[in-house]
């Protein structure tokens, strides 16, 4: 059920704790043997995908195996970057005049709401455009629930966001231009139209319309929820779920992990076990519109593509 799903672009994401890290680089390693190169990216700042895969990853794509690469991108560094790679294209078009008004307003945006997501959206734009080019897979792990809904609502957010400071921009320009007409300065002589700022945000307004426009596409992602059959992730997922199908994007799958095995005995178990089995109903119930895959749990952590392989493994009897 999870192994069949053949998007170019796979979204992992839930609760914090549940095993969206986990899910998402056994999934990843599936994909990438079942013969599509397949990038696996992750935005968790704890860099739990490098510990799994027992390697140290970066923001760099990095060859696990020939099929398989992973990074791990972090949110503030690309925020940083961003806002670094805007200075710099001010500083070789902006007049020494405007320089320092200009650099203040960068500064502001760089601390406005939304900077962060908007860069690490950019990121996520840009590795999107690589399913089908470089690789033929992306498979993205994000950070927990709240602030990955939020991520992929995000196309439509930040589009609201950028409109407001391109329009923002705008009227400044056009004030700044009726004040040079006023003051008799020479508005309208070369390069005066040249507007770095306005220009890198109508291309990330662009960029934006396209992640949109791809997250949207049930033929080209898939969001896979991952919860545990325990309370809380139960509530998450359910108002998780609401979110994402507000915002249009489709989720393919959702999949319950540490589900108790069979074979674990005791009074204790057997207790915790009933508990679960009416957690299992509901979810089975409240989340019967999407395709439901179980992983048990394993009596020890998952580590190295051995761990990944039991987890495959499993998918693939929960098929
Ligand atoms: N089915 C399972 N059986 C046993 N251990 C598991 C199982 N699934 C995940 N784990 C272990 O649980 C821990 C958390 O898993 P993982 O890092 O995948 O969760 P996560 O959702 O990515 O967490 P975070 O929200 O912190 O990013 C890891 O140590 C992992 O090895
Ligand atoms: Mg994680």
């Amino acid at each position: 059920m999870l192994l069949s799903l053949t998007t170019p672009i796979t979204f992992f994401g839930g609760k914090g704790g549940v095993g969206k890290t986990t899910l998402a680089a056994a999934f990843a390693l599936d994909a990438s043997e079942r013969g599509g190169r397949t990038l696996l990216v992750s935005t968790d700042p704890a860099h739990s995908t490098g510990d799994i895969l027992g390697v140290s990853l970066g923001g760099e794509a990095r060859e696990i195996t020939p099929t398989l690469h992973a990074m791990e991108i972090d949110p503030e560094a690309e925020a940083d970057r961003y806002i670094a790679d805007v200075k710099e294209r001010v500083r070789q078009v902006a007049s020494p005049r405007i320089l320092d008004e200009v650099e203040r307003e960068i500064e502001l945006a760089r601390t406005s709401p939304g900077a962060e997501e908007a860069a690490l959206l950019d990121r996520f734009a840009e590795l999107m455009r690589l399913a089908g080019s470089a690789y033929d897979r992306v498979v993205f792990d994000t950070a927990p629930t709240g602030h990955t809904v939020r991520l992929l609502s995000l196309p439509e957010l930040m589009g609201r966001w950028i409109d407001g400071l391109v329009s923002r921009r705008r009227k400044v320009r056009s004030l700044g231009r009726m004040w040079r007409n006023v003051a008799g300065a020479a508005a309208g002589s070369a390069g005066a139209e040249d507007d770095p700022i306005l220009d890198s945000l109508e291309e990330r307004q662009e960029r934006f319309r396209t992640a949109r426009a791809l997250v949207t596409d049930p033929e080209r992602t898939a969001f896979v929820f991952v919860l545990t059959p325990e309370r809380l992730p139960i509530l998450e997922t359910r108002k998780a779920t609401a979110a994402l199908e507000r915002s249009k994007i489709p989720i393919a799958a959702v999949v319950v992990n540490r589900v108790l095995p069979g074979e674990a005995e005791g009074a204790f178990l057997a207790r915790r076990r009933e508990r679960e089995a009416r957690y299992l109903e509901e979810i089975d119930r409240d989340l019967a519109r999407y395709p439901r895959a179980r992983v048990p749990l394993f009596d020890s952590d998952i580590q190295g593509m051995d761990g990944l392989r039991r987890v495959i493994a499993a998918l693939e009897g929960a098929a």
